[in-house]
């Protein structure tokens, strides 16, 4: 869909339109596509100036680390990077680095897409044995949405029990609402404003599009999403030592961490590294991604089995055809099938995914059995999430969400 050129702007040298007219719109807000297939990623990387996630940092990723790549990784879905050699050379001469990603809780319930960022920082939590920084940008959604301050908090502190139900490790994970730990710690507020000191009205306008009748609040808001990435944010964990970051997050994010970049070195801080995915489809095909605001085009992870699949059958888009016969006769398209598109995300199996694929390409594999397939992984998924879920009490919740020291030497 045609947004027009709202701005054009140099900032860490690289010159970048935050939307432009006829190509995909990808912004913090927005994320539309023409094409069925979805955002056209390679022309992202050249219109962001961030690199490609390609086999030779695969590579480096497994020589370092001595494990096989997350499959996230493997098959593209984190596509693109910055530093991302550096954090890695780093690593090998024993420098420490920590990750930081984050939550914006605009819903009670966090839906399938929000969690492969968090996945991915799990398996990067374990591999590199590094701390984890979770911010939830409570503040961030009163000022977005029709939500108060109380509502935003809330929706905060469910988020939070989402993520920790995917199985983060409690001594090497801190986990904060922007509402309470901006209040409780001073180091996290002067860095803030020292970020703020060095970004004009002018500079965000054209990141972020801001304008006259803008509030104030998100004005300022870029340096609040800015200032994790500095570890003397944290002097509970890093004890005001400077320490490099690596941010895993969707790629509609990285206008916040180009201005992070572009003022770290002014405050005496090396650039955050990022690790870029891709968007998750929603139901109805990828054009867009899916939103917690549209019911039908998500699967939220508080569905029950029985909602799951009714969803996956009813709203999937296909790219099956129209007849038996003919999808015998002509195969489907498993580019564009957004059920094939959710097993390349959940199924782990490389083999089994890539025969699935054959099958379905040839016509031998039919569009309702492969909902099925699709189904059947993810019942189990998403109940056992559930489960976890409830099982975090509140003195577990309390303790990822205390700012306290990590197991971090
Ligand atoms: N703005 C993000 C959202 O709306 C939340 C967020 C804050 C974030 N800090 C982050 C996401 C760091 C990724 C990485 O969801």
């Amino acid at each position: 869909m045609s947004g027009e050129i709202v701005n054009n702007i140099e900032i860490d040298n690289i010159s970048l339109n935050v939307q432009d007219s006829g190509d995909d719109v990808v912004d913090p807000w927005t994320v539309v596509s023409t094409s069925q297939t979805g955002v056209d990623y390679d022309k992202l990387i050249k219109r962001f100036g961030s690199s490609k996630i390609d086999q030779e940092l695969l590579d480096r990723f497994e020589k370092v680390t001595g494990k096989k790549v997350h499959h996230y990784l493997r098959r593209g879905i984190f596509f693109s990077h910055r530093d991302m050699h550096t954090i890695l050379t780093n690593y090998e001469s024993g420098k420490p680095f920590y990750l930081y990603t984050g939550r914006g809780p605009s819903s009670s319930s966090m839906h399938l897409g929000h969690l492969i960022p968090f996945q991915l920082c799990k398996w990067l939590q374990e591999v590199f044995n590094v701390p984890l920084v979770i911010q939830l940008t409570d503040d961030e959604k009163t000022l977005w949405k029709d939500i108060s301050i109380e509502e935003a908090h809330k929706m905060a502190y469910e988020n939070a029990k989402d993520i920790i139900a995917i199985g983060f490790d409690v001594e090497k994970t801190f986990i904060f609402s922007d509402l309470d730990y901006i209040g409780q710690c001073p180091e996290f507020y002067r860095n803030m404003i020292r970020i703020q000191k060095c970004v004009t009205f002018n500079q965000v306008k054209g990141i972020f599009g801001f304008d006259d009748s803008s509030v104030i609040g998100k004005i300022a808001f870029p340096a609040v999403q800015a200032t994790p990435a500095l570890s003397t944010s944290f002097p509970h964990i890093f004890n005001n030592k400077k320490i490099p970051c690596l941010i895993p997050c969707a790629i509609d994010q990285d206008p916040y961490f180009r201005m992070t970049r572009d003022v770290c070195p002014r405050m005496g801080f090396t650039k955050p590294a990022l690790l870029h995915s891709k968007f998750f489809p929603a139901l109805q095909g990828a054009q867009t991604k899916m939103s917690a605001s549209e019911a039908n085009s998500t699967i939220f992870c508080s569905d029950t089995p029985k909602q799951l699949k009714n969803k996956i059958n009813k709203h999937a888009f296909s790219g099956g055809q129209a007849t038996v016969e003919e999808h015998r006769k002509i195969g489907g398209n498993a580019d564009v099938d957004i059920a094939y598109q959710y097993l390349r995300f959940f199924l782990e199996d490389d083999e089994k995914l890539e025969q699935i694929k054959k099958d379905y390409t040839s016509g031998a594999l039919l569009t309702g059995e492969l909902k099925k397939i699709l189904i059947d992984l993810l019942t189990p998924l998403i109940t056992e999430h559930q489960k976890r879920r409830a099982e975090v009490t509140d003195e577990l919740l309390k303790k990822f969400m205390t700012p306290r020291s990590l197991n971090f030497s």
